[in-house]
């Protein structure tokens, strides 16, 4: 296979089967050593690179972790590592950091001035906590981060005068960037999109393939989901909110369909890894690898969610999540099957809807146990309930038996604590690194309780429920 793409000003061509990862090239093959090799596993940041893709003429850019990237998912697009940001000197986000005392050993701080770099480029958020969080996923063990928030706030204060209607000469006016990214936008558009071979391991995001098995997969032939280029993953049909395969943990997050009627559904999608991670790892993704705390599984699950998978033959069939998961990593889908679709009922602004998740530190980090409601409700009595809780079992559970004794009841004290009781006959934790399992249980009670106390505050308090 022919990989095409643009790293930083120059058109790159790489024949060979794609699964290397992008660092890999970046480093040994481009020789551009400013992108740092940190962790491989997406937990630093040091790698962080920013990745354009060309979108009705324009180039829309986004950081991602280049070790869990594979080269095949760059294909037609533009690759940008810290050598591509400062041609002409430093750009505006390295001074910032420099004034501001934000690098010490500097070995962090490529991978910091292209997520803040990836934050002045992508313009749709302009406050303080956005520029941080932008920074979500890399790590300094130098600094401290005051001088980095302060570099952001900097930043951030450049950006205010920046030009919405021409970003690119604006922002290259101001030294974000340097003059080439004004003809990215051409060179990209010649870029035939890549032929995906359909019998070979399916790869989207790769943030969990690669970690698991790196060296491996880098020599397998893979089938590349997230190197086709499509757009607008998510829409809306006879009342369902559609997702394409290839939907991002990042795009579902500003999911307008979804915002307007659960408020808190950014925040929550917050929650799941860093910046970089989601930007690439994809919905199906999560829903494959299966595991018993995939936040996005579990979250899907409550929202009472469908998935369509088609083979290789185009034969197409379309289940319930719940009924996916039959046993540890056992799901029903067979070798060839692959997600086209994942589909939920449109929430409403009368869907209430809470997701909870206990984890050692709140950013990058996987759940101890986690767990979501849907819920809905009329003069106080629930209409349907969907309940789901991961962590304490061998696969991301919908709680049948707890979901089905919600429906009908008065929100009350005793209908809780009635169905936690239903609901721990339903758990089965075990002991493992996360927690023994009396604390899964008692975090699965907590946390339960939370979405009562959290949804429905002036009917149900802490001190009533303990
Ligand atoms: C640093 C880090 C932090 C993380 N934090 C979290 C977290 O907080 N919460 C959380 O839930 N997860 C977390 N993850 C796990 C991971 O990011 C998610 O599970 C992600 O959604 C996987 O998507 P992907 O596209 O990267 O999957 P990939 O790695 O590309 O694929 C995963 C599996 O799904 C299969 N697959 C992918 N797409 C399809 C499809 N359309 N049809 C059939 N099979 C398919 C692949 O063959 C593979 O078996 C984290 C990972 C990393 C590296
Ligand atoms: S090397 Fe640590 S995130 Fe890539
Ligand atoms: S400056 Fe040393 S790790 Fe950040």
């Amino acid at each position: 296979m022919q990989i095409r793409f643009v790293l930083n000003e120059q058109m790159v061509i790489v024949s060979g089967n794609g699964s290397g990862t992008l660092l890999d090239f970046i480093r040994y093959e481009a020789h551009l050593k400013g992108t740092k090799i940190g962790c491989r596993e997406g937990d630093c940041g040091a790698c962080t690179v920013l990745v354009g893709t060309l979108h009705d003429e324009k180039v829309l850019y986004k950081s991602l972790t280049s070790c869990l990237t594979p080269l095949a998912n760059v294909h037609g697009k533009h690759v940008v590592t810290v050598e591509g940001v400062n041609i002409n000197g430093l750009n505006k986000v390295q001074e910032s950091i420099v004034t501001h005392s934000g690098t010490q050993c500097g070995f962090c701080t490529p991978g910091f001035v292209m997520s803040l770099t990836g934050f002045a480029l992508n313009g749709t958020d302009s406050d303080l906590n956005a520029a941080i969080g932008a920074m979500d996923g890399n790590i300094c063990r130098c600094t401290g981060y005051k001088s980095l928030e302060r570099a952001a706030q900097s930043v951030l204060n450049d950006i205010h005068s920046i030009d919405d209607t021409n970003r690119t000469n604006s922002l290259i006016k101001a030294q974000f960037i340097p003059e080439y990214f004004s003809t990215i936008a051409e060179e990209l558009a010649t870029i035939e999109p890549l032929s995906v071979v359909s019998e070979a391991i399916i790869v989207a995001g790769g943030t969990d393939v690669y970690v698991k098995s790196h060296d491996d997969v880098s020599e397998m032939s893979l089938q590349f989901l997230s190197a086709k280029p499509t757009y607008d993953h998510i829409a809306i049909s006879d009342g369902q909110c559609i997702l394409k395969p290839n939907t991002t943990v990042s795009e579902l997050m500003v999911c307008k369909h979804v915002l307007d009627a659960i408020p808190g559904w950014y925040q929550y999608l917050k929650l799941v890894s860093s910046t970089p991670i989601r930007n690439i790892a994809t919905i199906a993704g999560n829903l494959v690898n299966a595991s018993p705390i995939g936040d996005l599984t579990i979250i899907l699950l409550a929202l009472n969610s469908k998935i369509t998978m088609t083979d290789t033959h185009q034969n197409q069939r379309t289940i319930w999540l719940k009924d996916f998961y039959k046993g540890y990593k056992t799901l029903d889908k067979t070798e060839d099957e692959i997600i086209t679709e994942i589909s939920f009922r449109q929430p409403e602004s009368h869907t209430l809807f809470n997701f909870e998740k206990v984890s050692k530190r709140t950013h990058l980090d996987i759940a101890s146990v986690n767990t979501a409601i849907a819920i809905e409700t009329r003069d106080m009595l629930i209409l349907s309930a969907g309940c789901s809780v991961g962590g304490v079992g061998p696969i991301p559970l919908y709680l049948r038996e707890t979901s089905k004794f919600l429906a009908g009841r008065k929100i009350n004290v005793e209908t809780i604590h009635l169905a936690e009781q239903v609901l721990q006959k339903e758990i089965n934790p075990i002991s493992d690194a996360r927690g023994q399992k009396d604390y899964k249980r008692l975090l699965a009670r907590q946390l339960f309780f939370s979405h009562f106390i959290t949804l429905f505050p002036s009917l149900i308090n802490l001190e009533d429920l303990i």
